[in-house]
């Protein structure tokens, strides 16, 4: 990663205006409650998953007629200028590593999609970690269509954000304090040494060989008291109730994205291992919140039911770019069977019968002072 890399933005600021934040921050010790999770922020160090979520048994739709995707999703600018085209979609050409996620088009709608979703989990909160109030600096690694890093800086307008991917497909209208980098996150890091108040990761899927790794590079460019903050599902579907049945296409969905993350080195098991991680590295005040995202609005709660509107129309409409390159790439899997599997999965996803979630990871961690 050089310096020449670290400035090929996709758009830049001239730095940050030094205006006050006209947004309160978030904080740790005002969490969410996505229907069983509690405890983060001071407390208990883990939040479990143990309560079940009430199921809505009513007849009427209103779920459904949520579960429609278009009124949600945002529609963002995008720029892409370089990568890589197989298959109909569009890859990052940058980077140490071969990529499994494409970029374009039908991936900056699902990054929207998720966004939309993720921020609904935290009632409107961008993340958890209980940063300071004003932070200066902010680093979101693999930013990807930016919407998050926009937020942020939208939140923070005295602080500067840097949004850093692989691929250049971040809008090129971003707030002023906003800069997107293209670089390689697994290389090593150039930013300076106690620089950030916080550095942000979400949803990098099937991106990071090095976990250990990374978290001791953001340690490095934190700084004192600054927080890293990790976020990710672990596609492992499950049910309270018995209510999903053990051979749905679904979980060999899941089965098949552990199989083909574990081959390439990037494990989707990791989220589970970043709190050990974080507290290996040297990071204090270590909290891991994990939190179930209903996979169709079966649950009875309006905001459950919402949410899992949104998990339903990720599933449906933006799921297969998961599997696009590394299906066959990696696994030497069969696209026809492939096709059958994602219409059998799509199919069963929508029956508010099964009453199944997938994990969601919230970890985050301080630098001691
Ligand atoms: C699923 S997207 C998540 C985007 C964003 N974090 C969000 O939550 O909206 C993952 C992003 O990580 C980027 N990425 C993957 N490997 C990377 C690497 N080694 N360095 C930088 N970015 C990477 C991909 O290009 C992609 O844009």
């Amino acid at each position: 990663m050089g310096n020449a890399d670290r400035h090929d933005h996709a758009s830049s600021s001239s730095g940050p205006p030094r205006r006050s934040p006209t947004r309160s921050p978030t904080g740790a010790s005002d969490p969410p409650a996505l229907g069983e999770a509690s405890g983060s922020g001071p407390g208990p160090t883990t939040t479990n998953t143990n309560d079940q979520i009430e199921a809505d048994y009513s007849t009427d739709d209103d779920g459904f007629d949520a579960s429609t995707t278009n009124s949600y999703l945002t529609s963002i600018a995008s720029d892409v200028r370089r990568g890589v085209e197989e298959n109909g979609h569009l890859y990052a050409a940058h980077g140490m590593h071969k990529t499994y996620l494409p970029i374009g088009g039908r991936e900056l709608d699902r990054n929207a999609l998720q966004h939309c979703k993720f921020t609904l989990m935290l009632e409107g909160k961008l993340f958890l970690a209980p940063i300071v109030a004003k932070p200066q600096n902010i680093l979101d690694l693999g930013t990807g269509s930016g919407i998050w890093a926009i937020d942020v800086a939208e939140m923070y307008p005295s602080a500067a954000v840097v949004g850093v991917d692989l691929a250049p497909v971040q809008p090129s209208i971003a707030p002023p304090n906003l800069a997107f980098e293209i670089d390689d996150i697994e290389k090593d890091w150039l930013w300076g040494e106690d620089q950030f108040d916080f550095i942000h990761g979400r949803e990098l899927i099937m991106a990071i060989r090095d976990w250990p790794r990374l978290v001791r590079q953001a340690y490095t460019c934190l700084k004192p008291g600054g927080y890293i903050q990790l976020s990710g599902s672990l596609p492992d579907f499950q049910a309270d109730d018995g209510t999903l049945p053990p051979d749905v296409a679904y979980l060999e969905m899941g089965r098949i994205y552990f199989d083909m993350s574990a081959r390439i080195g990037a494990s989707g098991r990791e989220v589970q291992n970043w709190k050990r991680y974080l507290e290996d590295a040297g990071y204090v005040d270590v909290v891991q919140h994990v939190v179930k995202i209903p996979t169709n609005p079966w649950p009875k709660d309006e905001r459950l039911k919402k949410i899992g509107a949104f998990e339903l129309a990720h599933f449906r409409d933006g799921i297969a770019n998961v599997f696009a390159r590394g299906y066959e790439d990696i696994l030497g899997g069969d696209p026809v069977y492939l096709q059958v599997l994602l219409a059998k999965a799509r199919q069963e996803v929508m029956n508010r019968g099964m009453h199944s979630w997938v994990p969601f990871y919230y970890v985050w961690g301080r630098k001691p002072e």
